[in-house]
């Protein structure tokens, strides 16, 4: 039995999609455990671009979607994206936990107007007002969807909240009436999911957004919302830790950030142009052109470290080919201090740069000394790269 878990180690977009696509085929299960339709995966279907939002990658292959109780689902959205997937034949089961957090319209107002004071560049799908409401203990449960005094009790809390002035009593209906759709779908997750694994099933975790997006270990305030490093499977989907068995830490040869907040080792001007344009580096939620910058391993240290991750996927190391020399942040200098993991403050840090040769091809040797190098610094071993978006586009080390 092996239970796998799939995790950013950047922020967010590291390629974990096409990842979790990918080894998904050794699991019978994908379970999302935090998040919602801020997170975008692009996964290529039969020679198709498919982009979902809330669904788990891996229910291409097949497999047995589930979505978590850490998660906050739009519902609307999500009925979007089973359409796409029924519209490709793809009949794969899905369940949706009767304790993740609803987001309905009104969190998503809430959140454009948040995020115009606030300026975190947000993806306004509501997923920090969901969180607020879930953790002042107003929020709309799915199981709240079968009963319509409570949906409108809820919005009308969180509508005084927020200051919003919109027809609660029509969003409640349409909610109720969605949720009649939803009944096959709505279980126990923590349940079924703990029997599921007691009778030998396999389980992928699949993480969302990265390491440096999550609310306690990443660039606050410049953050999700919700737990997107390992600790998040256990309260996101009610499994123990003795659960997860391989902890798959994924990470671009690069480093791109999307929104607002701290990035040591971006890359302004023409260089960063050159990067973002041979990288394909906008947005797969937004449409945002994203930030991009050398490869950061300060920060992969860090999240190698809370992750406890056992080995580690390094994505589109075809991007990078052609490049006579490229640098990678070893250490950072803060206030005249030299740091090896980042330090809260991480906006005082410059990084400090080693120089390594690039690769002309993915099987160059420079390439292999490169992986090398992040194997040092990180203590981790990289066991895949992957250098197209191709499923089978991997090579294994
Ligand atoms: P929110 O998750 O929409 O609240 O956005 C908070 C921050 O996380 C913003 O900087 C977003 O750009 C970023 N973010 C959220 N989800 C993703 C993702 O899947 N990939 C990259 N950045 C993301």
């Amino acid at each position: 039995m092996m239970n796998t878990a799939v995790i950013g180690l950047q922020f967010g977009d590291e390629g974990k999609g096409k990842i979790v696509d990918y080894l998904a085929q050794e699991h019978d299960i994908v379970a999302r455990f935090s998040g919602g339709s801020n997170a975008g995966h692009t996964v290529i279907y039969n020679g198709e671009k498919i982009k979902f939002h809330l669904i788990p990658s891996g229910v291409l292959s097949g497999k047995i979607g589930v979505l978590g109780n850490g998660m906050v689902i739009d519902l609307e959205k999500l009925e979007s994206e089973i359409k796409l997937l029924r519209d490709h034949g793809i009949n794969s089961k899905i369940l949706i936990s009767s304790r993740a957090q609803v987001v309905t319209p009104l969190h998503r107002i809430a959140d454009a107007n948040d995020d115009e004071i606030l300026k975190i560049g947000t993806t306004k799908q509501g997923i920090g007002p969901a969180y607020v409401a879930k953790y002042r203990r107003i929020g709309i449960h799915v199981a709240d969807l079968f009963d319509s005094t409570a949906i409108l009790k809820k919005l009308r809390y969180f509508a005084s909240m927020f200051g919003i002035d919109e027809n609660l009593d029509k969003i409640a209906e349409e909610m109720y009436d969605m949720g009649k759709r939803y009944r096959e779908m709505i279980v126990d997750t923590e349940v079924w999911l703990n029997n599921a694994i007691s009778g030998g099933m396999n389980v992928l975790f699949e993480g969302s957004q990265g390491t440096f997006l999550d609310v306690d270990f990443g660039t606050y305030p410049y953050v999700t919302s919700s737990a997107t490093t390992i600790g998040g499977i256990l309260t996101g989907l009610g499994v123990p830790p003795s659960s997860i068995h391989r902890i798959v830490g994924v990470a671009k040869a690069y480093t791109t950030r999307v929104g607002g907040g701290p990035f040591p080792t971006e890359l302004m001007g023409d260089d960063g142009e050159t990067l973002r344009r041979r990288g394909g580096e906008y947005g797969a939620t937004t449409g945002r052109p994203r930030r991009v910058g050398n490869l950061d391993l300060v920060l992969l240290r860090y999240a190698t470290m809370i992750n406890g991750v056992t080995e580690m996927v390094i994505t589109k190391a075809d991007i990078l080919a052609g490049l006579e020399k490229l640098k990678v942040a070893t250490e950072y200098r803060c206030d005249g201090q030299i740091y090896r993991y980042p330090p809260i403050n991480i906006e005082k840090c410059k990084p400090v740069y080693e120089e390594m040769g690039g690769w002309k091809d993915i099987y160059d040797d420079a390439l292999e000394i490169f992986l090398q190098k992040i194997e040092k610094e990180t203590l981790a071993r990289v066991s895949m790269v992957s250098y197209s978006p191709e499923r089978d586009a991997i090579i294994h080390r």
